[in-house]
């Protein structure tokens, strides 16, 4: 019981030392993904080279979308597991299943896909601070 708390208590720590730093979406995308879009989201990450198609420049979405940051296109894009396959394999991992695994580990299968959701938004509302 006393483990219990302490591991509570530390998690809290951290939580608020993240949150202090950078807001969750920015952790959450420079753990998950940096790799292939970059730090800045120019879409130059390390893994680049590995992969047949190049990963999304994330800094002009809005441009290309008419001056609209496509909100919802990017949330369903993040989340991946309603899309329709349009040309080819997905390179990209589907971060819906992806983060559901781990969550619903946590929260059980529905408390799970609550914050599988909330993740998302976090992400798709941190790319949308990236648009120049
Ligand atoms: C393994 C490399 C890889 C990782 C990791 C990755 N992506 Fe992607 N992403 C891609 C590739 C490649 C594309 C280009 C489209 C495709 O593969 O169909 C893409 C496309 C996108 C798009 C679509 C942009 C558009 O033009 O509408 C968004 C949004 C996106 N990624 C967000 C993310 C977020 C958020 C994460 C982290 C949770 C992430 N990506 C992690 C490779 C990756």
């Amino acid at each position: 019981m006393k483990l219990l708390r302490m591991a509570a208590c530390a998690s809290l720590t951290f939580n608020a030392a993240v949150a202090q730093e950078m807001s969750y979406g920015e952790a959450e995308y420079l753990n998950s993904c940096a790799v292939c879009h970059g730090v800045d989201g120019k879409g130059d990450g390390p893994l680049r080279d590995l992969l047949i198609k190049r990963p999304a420049d994330l800094t002009h979405l809005a441009e290309r979308n008419g001056g609209t940051f496509p909100y919802s296109r990017v949330f369903a894009t993040i989340d991946g597991r309603y899309a329709i396959p349009s040309h080819g394999n997905r390179e990209m991992p589907v971060w819906g299943y992806q983060f559901l695994e781990d969550d619903a580990k946590t929260y059980g299968p529905t408390g799970g896909e609550v914050v599988t959701t909330e993740r998302i938004h976090n992400l798709a509302g941190y790319i949308e601070t990236l648009q120049h």
